[in-house]
């Protein structure tokens, strides 16, 4: 059964309703603050402000998160223009301050090795080289993004009571998947959905999904888009909290989400 319940707001309003406790998972991309279109004009913070911001949210996240929970963040390596200034730092730097632990760091390489070469790059990389087969000013284009580990408190998770008690219980990976994943590098061709501007493909949800949590649990993305980490949930078992303030991306993310649970789905959109 996959239970979605979806909420058309702003994440600080939202998360703050929760029930404390009840979340095992976060699995989102805030807005990169990088001019996207959300429809509000509100991806062009001041990086002071972007990090109140980030701060903020974080700060609200943590008490809905149980014991031992993740939260696991895809962001861009950098924000503005020249001198670019680091994102994944200041991230972690705000992480800890709200309380978080840092655990654990993924690179999300937007392709296969075979496509590295490809004239024009892939996943994003573009054919903004600098100074094209010059020494004068190459620049190194972006085909890859971090994806960053926290918990809350503890490392481990434990199955608390009923069946599967215990501190090490199996999840519902495979022997390969579980190899595969728990290596930092992962190849995942980047998203082609154009419904949005910037969507992560739903594999990238769903193996934080499955590594991080157990059948059935719940999971949230406060930054939902149009729903990559809900149909991940729907497709894995877990129930999903989604969030999203513009109300086109909520209406489309409502109706991805509710055609991939619709098989004995409990669903509630708000
Ligand atoms: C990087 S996108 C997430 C895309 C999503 N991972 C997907 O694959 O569709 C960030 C989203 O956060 C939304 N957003 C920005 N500020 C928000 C806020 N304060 N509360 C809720 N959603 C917000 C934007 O409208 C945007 O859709």
């Amino acid at each position: 059964m996959h239970s979605a319940l979806l909420r058309h707001g702003d994440c600080r309003e939202v998360l703050p309703t929760l029930d404390a406790g009840s979340v095992a998972l976060a699995v989102t991309s805030p807005p990169y603050n990088c001019g996207k279109d959300y429809g509000d004009g509100g991806d062009s913070l001041p990086w002071d402000d972007y990090w109140s911001f980030t701060r903020e949210w974080l700060a609200l996240l943590l008490p809905a998160l149980v014991d031992g929970g993740r939260l696991a963040v895809n962001l861009p390596w950098w924000m503005g223009k020249k001198p670019r200034r680091d994102v994944p730092y200041a991230f972690k730097a705000a992480a800890l301050e709200a309380g978080y632990l840092f655990l654990d760091k993924i690179i999300w390489i937007k392709g296969g090795e075979e496509n590295l070469h490809v004239s024009g790059g892939f996943g994003g990389g573009g054919c903004g080289w600098g100074t094209y087969m010059s020494p004068s000013g190459p620049v190194i284009r972006c085909a890859s993004e971090p994806i960053l580990v926290f918990s809350k408190g503890g490392r481990g998770r434990k199955i608390t009571s009923g069946e599967g008690r215990g501190a090490c219980v199996r999840g519902d990976m495979t022997k390969e998947e579980f190899h595969a994943w728990t290596m930092d590098a992962w190849f995942v061709r980047g998203s082609a959905d154009k419904s949005h501007p910037a969507t992560f493909p739903v594999e990238i949800p769903k193996r934080l999904v499955k590594l991080y949590t157990f059948p059935g649990e719940r999971v949230i993305d406060p930054f939902m888009g149009v729903g990559a980490t809900g149909l991940a949930c729907a497709a894995a078992g877990r129930a999903f909290i989604g969030v999203e303030r513009d109300r086109g991306f909520f209406d489309e993310a409502s109706r991805r989400i509710e055609d991939a649970g619709r098989q004995g789905s409990l669903f509630g959109a708000a």
